[in-house]
């Protein structure tokens, strides 16, 4: 299958829908209880046409990394799309250098395709952690730079320090969660070429559970599930793409099934304004 993207000014795109790995591989400590399950989900998932795999240095302290580095081994690097992330506690300068290489080890590839700040840095100035970014672009180990959980404010301060156009914006945004429309960030990244890649597109599988009429009229005329139906609203919107975590073969294959079609415009904008129990602020990570 093939998954079609959404592409900037610059000419960087993104595939509407990427694999997540988060709980791959343990929550704060690695865990290797489920690598095998783990492995396999991710080879099937690329070779269903997923080619955008987003991890995070503190996904099982490094060991979600090292699963996508064991399940891409023998695969052809150039064909995909690797994100990774630094800590909010590691956004030092020289931290991040080095959070990098670590993550290069784990992933056993020599350049990463994104690398994002996974917060706004807690503990350190900003400045240094974007020219961090901007260094690692320079020696050629990362292609693009991004940010994650920011806020307008902090966005527009992360893209006055480096020379490199910041291609994302990394947050939580589904049917439920709203704080992204609330503080008028979907639109900033409208305006200004820069793409929004929404995680927790089911909410951890929520929005599947006792669904509202209104999902079960999408379900129907659409002849989709709930998930596909979630999934795609997220895809149907301008400068949208998002990602979608999963090990399991019928749920890779139920939400692939949200590609290759849209919601209409009025489809998502009756959604937009009428699902039920919107939360305006995200129970993962407020916008920084
Ligand atoms: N930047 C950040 O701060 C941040 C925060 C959170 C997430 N993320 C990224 O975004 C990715 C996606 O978000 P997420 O993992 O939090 O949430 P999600 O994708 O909304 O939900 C994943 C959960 O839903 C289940 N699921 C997926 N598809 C399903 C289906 N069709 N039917 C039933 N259950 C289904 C999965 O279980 P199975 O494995 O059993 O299918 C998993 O437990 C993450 O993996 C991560 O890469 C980033």
């Amino acid at each position: 299958m093939n998954i079609p993207t959404k592409k900037l000014k610059n000419g960087f795109e993104l595939p509407e829908l990427g694999l997540g790995t988060l709980q791959m591989g343990g929550r704060e400590e690695a865990n290797s209880q489920n690598d095998e399950k783990d492995i396999v989900g991710i080879r099937a998932a690329i070779e269903m046409g997923i080619t955008h795999i987003d991890t995070a240095e503190s996904y099982g302290n490094g060991h979600a990394e090292e699963l996508v580095g064991e399940a891409i081994q023998g695969m052809n690097r150039k064909k995909l799309f690797i994100t990774s992330k630094v800590s909010g506690w590691n956004q030092e300068h020289e931290k991040v250098l080095q959070s990098c290489k670590t993550s290069l080890k784990h992933l056993r590839t020599d350049y990463l395709d994104l690398y994002l700040l996974h917060e706004f840095p807690p503990d350190y100035p900003l400045e240094h952690a974007v020219q961090a970014l901007e260094r690692l672009v320079d020696d050629g180990l990362v292609k693009h730079i991004g940010v994650s959980n920011f806020g307008v404010a902090h966005l527009k301060e992360a893209q006055s320090y480096t020379k490199h156009h910041i291609v994302c914006n990394q947050v939580h945004y589904n049917l439920q969660v709203r704080e992204v429309e609330q503080k008028g960030f979907l639109e900033y990244c409208q305006k200004n070429d820069i793409l929004l890649v929404a995680y927790r597109p089911v909410q951890k599988g929520k929005l599947l559970e006792n669904v509202p009429k209104i999902m079960e009229e999408m379900c129907v005329k659409y002849q989709k599930t709930p998930a596909q139906i979630a999934i795609n609203w997220l895809m149907a919107q301008q400068n949208v793409v998002t990602l979608m975590k999963t090990s399991d073969p019928a749920h890779l294959k139920e939400n692939l099934g949200a590609v290759g079609w849209y919601l209409t415009e009025g489809d998502v904008e009756l959604l937009r304004k009428e699902y039920p129990d919107q939360v305006a602020i995200s129970d993962v990570c407020p916008l920084g």
